[in-house]
């Protein structure tokens, strides 16, 4: 069973114990706790982000971390029969914190002075295994760097549901360019984000009262675990991070870039089965193919996307 994958290498060949992590410096931590770690091996190993992902200095990694080895019992249980009965399992609040705890905080090297003693009394402090041999592994200036504690979204259908703004924005808490919602400590300036994929009919409630910071859906349906909508949404933020997408023009003129979709797009050949590339594409005349691009964007985005275009138009009224 693998217990912990990194994106700094390669994802099936690093499975260590959570308390052998390794921080590198000046890196933003993506974590994600699932209880189905192989999920992101796929994504680690293939594209752009992978690629960026397994550059030696690259500004962000990503650790899994494998909820089970916080089981509560030993045959690996992690859910448990909702009180009040009802359909389903739903996943421990001993659990969870556990691996949010010990996996996240402590193997971190975070900060934990939020939590104790004003989220968790100091005489239950005992139920953590506070110490973590990864301290060992921080190099003295490094320990300053992991102190904030890291931003816990918690995916599920009751969230606020994902955007490109919603991406933008987590893209920015991870280089620290912007303060997430309801953060505790203003004067934070970087975080790191954990993603809590839930599983069975969901998590016991007092885990996100404690520990969630947002709750957040990918739309509205109903996934068999967070994991499919974790994956969604760490590729539309890291994409966002300079230097994943060569180009960077690509960003700005995809699809919800000011409000429109993005204008169709055309390669080689010319002419197949009949049909022929416009031939403004052709001209050379970037001046008339930029503005045949915004035409196109604005026709296509009335037609598919009524509610979008609507804002495009409030905004280019102010
Ligand atoms: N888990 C189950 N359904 C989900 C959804 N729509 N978005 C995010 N997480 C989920």
């Amino acid at each position: 069973m693998s217990d912990l994958l990194s994106s700094s290498s390669s994802p099936s060949s690093l499975l260590s114990l959570p308390s052998q992590i390794e921080i590198k410096s000046n890196t933003s931590i993506i974590w994600v706790l699932t209880l189905f770690p192989e999920f992101f091996d796929a994504f680690l190993k293939y594209g752009v982000i992978s690629r960026f992902l397994q550059q030696k200095n690259s500004p962000i990694e990503i650790k899994i971390i494998q909820i089970r080895n916080w089981a509560h019992n030993s045959y690996g249980s992690v859910d448990d029969y909702p009180f009040g009965g009802g359909a389903g399992l739903i996943m421990r609040f001993d659990v969870l914190s556990r691996a949010l705890i010990e996996g996240v905080f402590v193997a971190g090297n975070y900060d934990l002075s939020s939590i104790f003693p004003s989220k968790i009394p100091e005489d239950e402090k005992n139920i953590f295994n506070l110490q973590s041999t990864s301290n060992s592994l921080l190099e003295e200036e490094n320990k300053m760097q992991k102190e904030k504690l890291p931003l816990v979204i918690y995916t599920s259908p009751k969230g606020e549901t994902f955007n490109s703004n919603c991406a933008k924005s987590l893209a920015k808490v991870l280089q620290g360019l912007e303060e997430p919602k309801k953060l505790e400590r203003l004067e934070d300036k970087k975080r790191d984000i954990v993603f809590v994929a839930g599983r069975y009919e969901g998590v016991d409630e007092r885990f996100i009262e404690m520990f969630v910071d947002r709750e957040i859906s990918i739309g509205d349906y109903v996934l068999s675990g967070g994991e499919i909508a974790i994956l969604s949404m760490l590729d539309s933020v890291i994409r966002q991070i300079p230097g994943v997408l060569g180009n960077s023009g690509s960003i700005e003129e995809e699809s919800f870039e000011n409000n429109l979709l993005e204008a169709p797009q055309y390669t080689r050949p010319r002419k197949f089965l009949g049909k022929e590339v416009p031939e403004i594409y052709l001209s050379g005349n970037h001046a008339e193919i930029k503005k045949y691009r915004r035409n196109e964007a604005e026709k296509i985005t009335q037609k598919l996307r009524p509610d979008i275009y609507d804002q495009y138009r409030n905004a280019k009224k102010e």
